[in-house]
């Protein structure tokens, strides 16, 4: 019956009892996978026996076939229930759906850019342009060209943070204004948002860095009206209908004549509240008309235009929109703040 010293049939009835009792062993995932390409893998030892099939007498063929196929589908039934069986054990190690989620932040604009592109949208809609320039800039354009007498304090070291003796950063947006005269001929129209440097105790109102938008507008007999008029229309775009100004007499060097503009408190309607301090009204702005020696820095001739120029503090009408009462919060980026907004 059988040709050499253990015959097919013997070896298969050998497998069959070792692979059981190993199979009772395999008690993880690795093993029971180990286990699988040991006897049921293409190397393995159940296609080993019916690789040696073709050996055997031809008379025995047939049955050892079906022998071996009945171990094939045994073993293989084994090792699918005990597969199954692992299964939820190995989703459970891979995720714990009960865990709470990763939270993903979703980012927005800082609370001053959006203030800022508030600002620049009224303008824009007005036909100005919108134009940047540099925060390291030369004393000759922040001072000289603005009609800075040579002895004026605010080019005190105290106030005016240099880099050298003619380069400082820029203590307001207003020399961009001879900048963008010298780039072109009139008309000009035009905002310019930026950063902007001052040698400052730093408190609730006061930061050594901060944010200006300054406004030019050249042309053929531009008025005191026309500034007026621009004026309240942006507060009445910014901060409603009902939003009054005012101009108070005030001096600046590059304008003649000087205002301080002021817009009636729009948590009181002018009655005088907390956020007023009680006078009913807030400094918003400095303006006036250009000054013929500003229009001569830049190559202008002041006998042929006249313009109106503008600037305000984005961090304080961003503090005014939104009732901050803090200057730092702006700077500090500390997200449960700007999530606020
Ligand atoms: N540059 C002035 C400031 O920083 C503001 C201003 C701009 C005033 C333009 C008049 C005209 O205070």
């Amino acid at each position: 019956m059988s040709t050499g010293p253990e015959s097919l049939g013997e070896r298969i009835v050998a497998a069959r009892a070792a692979a059981l009792a190993e199979s009772a062993a395999a008690s993880t995932a690795e093993a029971l996978e180990a286990w699988r390409v040991r006897w049921l893998g293409r190397r393995g030892t159940v296609a080993a026996l019916f690789a040696a099939l073709p050996e055997a007498a031809a008379a025995e063929r047939r049955e050892l076939g079906q022998r071996l196929n009945a171990l094939k589908n045994e073993l293989q039934g084994l090792y699918d229930a005990a597969a199954s069986a692992a299964a939820p054990a190995v989703a459970a190690a891979a995720v714990d759906v009960t865990l709470p989620g990763r939270r993903r932040w979703v980012g927005r604009p800082h609370v001053l850019s959006q203030v800022l592109d508030e600002m620049l949208a009224i303008f824009t809609g007005l036909g100005f342009a919108v134009a940047m320039g540099p925060e390291v800039e030369l004393e000759a354009y922040n001072f000289d060209f603005l009609n800075f007498p040579p002895n004026h304090p605010a080019r005190d070291l105290q106030d005016t943070f240099y880099v050298n003796d003619r380069v400082l950063l820029r203590t307001q947006t207003s020399p961009m204004q001879v900048r963008i005269m010298r780039s072109q001929p009139p008309p000009v129209r035009v905002v310019v948002p930026g950063r902007v440097y001052r040698n400052e105790q730093i408190d609730a109102t006061h930061a050594a860095e901060f944010h200006q938008v300054e406004g030019l507008y050249v042309d053929q007999r531009v008025s005191m009206v026309d500034l007026k008029a621009t004026i309240a229309h942006f507060t009445r775009l910014l901060f409603g209908t009902d939003t009054a100004i005012r101009f108070k007499p005030h001096y600046f060097p590059f304008t003649e004549p000087s205002v301080d503009v002021d817009m009636t408190c729009f948590a009181c309607g002018g009655k005088g509240c907390k956020l007023c301090g009680n006078a009913g009204w807030i400094e918003i702005m400095g303006a006036g008309m250009v000054h013929p020696n500003v229009f001569r820095a830049a190559g202008y001739d002041p006998e042929q235009v006249t313009g109106f120029a503008f600037g305000m503090g984005v961090d304080r009408i961003a503090m005014l929109r939104h009732g901050i009462d803090d200057l730092r919060l702006l700077l500090e980026n500390d997200v449960r703040f700007l999530a606020q907004f």
